[in-house]
């Protein structure tokens, strides 16, 4: 009977995961946070951002509403006026940059999607992965390499988005730190909220 409801239940949570825009398996040794950002160019200019604590939704953050709003299990987790200005800022960047995609790519289509996906992880023996990657119109576009401290382009337009993200002086190291860094230290604040809540 209880293996029956847990199979049900495993059922029914990948099938929520998987209606959210797949964030594949969990494994239960490791947990992981996972925000995805989505830049639209139509009907106008818009940003989504979502977090995910083990591929369940923390918050969703949208340029309409320009609020944060966490599932209400979440909602002591953070200061949610605070994430909705980090996002807000992360949002007119985001859009700045489509915007700067479609000036210089070859235009096939009318509406463009940006996609962006940050990930890290932190397993019980301690080790720890992440990653940074943006996707345009479905393909690969750009992606962090933490071991060159570099953005790799992957199609010819985000040859362009690399110089300006790497001209900053130190931008790369940042954008490595953020996820060596900061990226588990919310992780951590998540798993332990979670563990007390
Ligand atoms: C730590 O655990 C993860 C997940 O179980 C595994 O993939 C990884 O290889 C382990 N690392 C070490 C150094 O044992
Ligand atoms: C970035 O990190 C590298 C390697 O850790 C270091 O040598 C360099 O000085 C850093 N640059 C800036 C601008 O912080």
């Amino acid at each position: 009977m209880i293996g029956a409801l847990v199979t049900v239940f495993l059922l029914f949570f990948s099938g929520t995961v998987l209606g959210h825009g797949s964030l594949g398996k969990h494994d239960k040794n490791c947990d992981s946070l996972t925000y995805r950002d989505s830049v639209s160019s139509k009907p106008q200019f818009s940003f989504r951002n979502t977090a995910y604590f083990n591929g369940a939704r923390v918050y969703e953050y949208n340029s309409n509403s320009q609020k944060a709003v966490p599932e209400p299990e979440w909602e002591n987790v953070e200061d949610w006026d605070k994430e909705s200005q980090i996002q807000k800022q992360r949002g007119d960047f985001a859009i700045e940059t489509l915007k700067e995609i479609i000036r210089i790519s070859p235009q096939e289509t009318e509406s463009h999607v940006l996609n962006g996906r940050i990930n890290c992880e932190l397993c019980q023996n301690g080790s720890t992965s992440s990653s940074w990657s943006y996707s345009y119109d479905g393909d690969p576009f750009i992606r962090f390499d933490k071991d060159k401290l570099a953005w790799i382009a992957e199609q010819p337009a985000a040859t362009i988005i690399k110089q300006k993200w790497e001209e900053t002086p130190g931008a790369v190291n940042r954008t490595k730190e953020y996820l060596e860094k900061e990226c588990i230290e919310t992780l951590k604040k998540f798993r332990d909220y979670k563990k007390a809540n």
